[in-house]
């Protein structure tokens, strides 16, 4: 929350003049508090200003702005209070503790056709239902970086749940991402929109593709973990900020270190095993069936769910 002392707005900042002001603001800087939280070089790169100004305004907007303390009691009442997005499968909302969480980064890694797509299209839609039905009663923002997002497939899965596929498609915003800036940009981007459309949901498929196509070798390494580490805490801080929920789907690859178990590893890196609130890991299995595990999660046990693709959608 802004205090008085003056500054309330970007342009009180020192250093911060109008055009800079603008810059920032049309790439999602929009209040003290975001400024208060940005790195300076990344600043300094939107909008021009050295990075030595932009440490004095990233010092003057914290000093401007209070942080609150809650106590433990109200921060259960507020997690409590939180929305979840039913899966289709009750199985697998018990093992995520009711569903996928909004104000998380919910993250799906597995092998090609382990179902990550498919449950991503299942969650676009049930986001779109009301709260008391399972949903976030909000809009969609799907990234799509490998071209898979299929409106058919929305069309069936919307039929079977009984809404109206035209209104379901029509309330997911879909960016084809066809390169890592495209990508980053969508997220940068996406405080207007997340506000005035009312999204509750955002889908990262997949976080890693362009990623991981574009840095190639070890020298280019270090640069990709940096920007993914930057897209990916703007898009906690858009969880954080508006209460919605992030699912990102992710790519693996066999680690040959591990001598002993299943040898299959998520890309990415520390940067997303940090990010992610909730890892889930899922495997094919026979047929329709799919075996998801519950990797990593900051309040339920580890354990596995099983799930099936049908033809209208995601069930036990
Ligand atoms: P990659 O993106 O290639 O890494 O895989 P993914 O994990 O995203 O797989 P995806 O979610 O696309 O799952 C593909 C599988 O879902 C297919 O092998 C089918 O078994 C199933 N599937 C896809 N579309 C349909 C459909 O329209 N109906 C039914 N019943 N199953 C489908
Ligand atoms: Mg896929």
């Amino acid at each position: 929350m802004a205090k008085e002392k003056g500054i309330k707005e970007l342009e009180d900042l020192p250093g911060i003049g109008p055009t800079s002001a603008e810059k920032l603001k049309a790439a999602g800087y929009d209040n003290i508090e975001k400024i208060a939280t940005a790195a300076p070089h990344e600043l300094s790169e939107i909008s021009g200003i050295s990075v030595e100004a932009a440490k004095k305004a990233v010092d003057a907007a914290k000093q401007a702005t209070t942080l609150e303390f809650s106590t433990g009691s109200q921060v259960y009442e507020k997690r409590k209070s939180l929305g979840k997005v039913k899966t289709g499968s009750k199985d697998l909302d018990s093992l995520l503790g009711g569903g996928v969480e909004a104000n998380a980064i919910t993250e799906a890694y597995g092998k090609f056709a382990s179902g990550k797509t498919q449950l991503g299209f299942q969650l676009a839609v049930n986001a779109q239902l009301p709260v008391k039905d399972g949903g976030l009663d909000g809009k969609v923002l799907f990234i799509d970086t490998e071209g898979t997002f299929r409106p058919d497939r929305i069309e069936q899965l919307s039929k079977a749940a009984g809404l109206d596929p035209k209104q379901v498609l029509d309330n997911i915003l879909v960016v084809r991402a066809t390169s890592t800036d495209q990508q980053i940009l969508a997220i940068e981007r996406a405080d207007k929109l997340v506000r005035e459309d009312n999204v509750k949901l955002i889908i990262v498929d997949s976080l890693m593709a362009l990623f991981r196509s574009e840095f190639l070798g070890r020298g280019a390494l270090g640069e990709r973990q940096q920007k993914l580490n930057a897209h990916i805490h703007k898009l906690q801080r858009l969880a954080d900020t508006y209460d919605l929920a992030v699912y990102i789907t992710n790519q693996v690859m066999d680690n040959p270190g591990i001598l002993f178990g299943d040898p299959t590893t998520p890309v990415g890196g520390n940067v997303v095993a940090h990010a992610a609130t909730t890892r889930l890991y899922m495997r094919k299995s026979k047929e329709e069936k799919r075996i998801i595990r519950l990797v990593d999660s900051p309040n339920m046990p580890e354990g596995e769910a099983i799930m099936k693709i049908t033809p209208d959608g995601i069930k036990d």
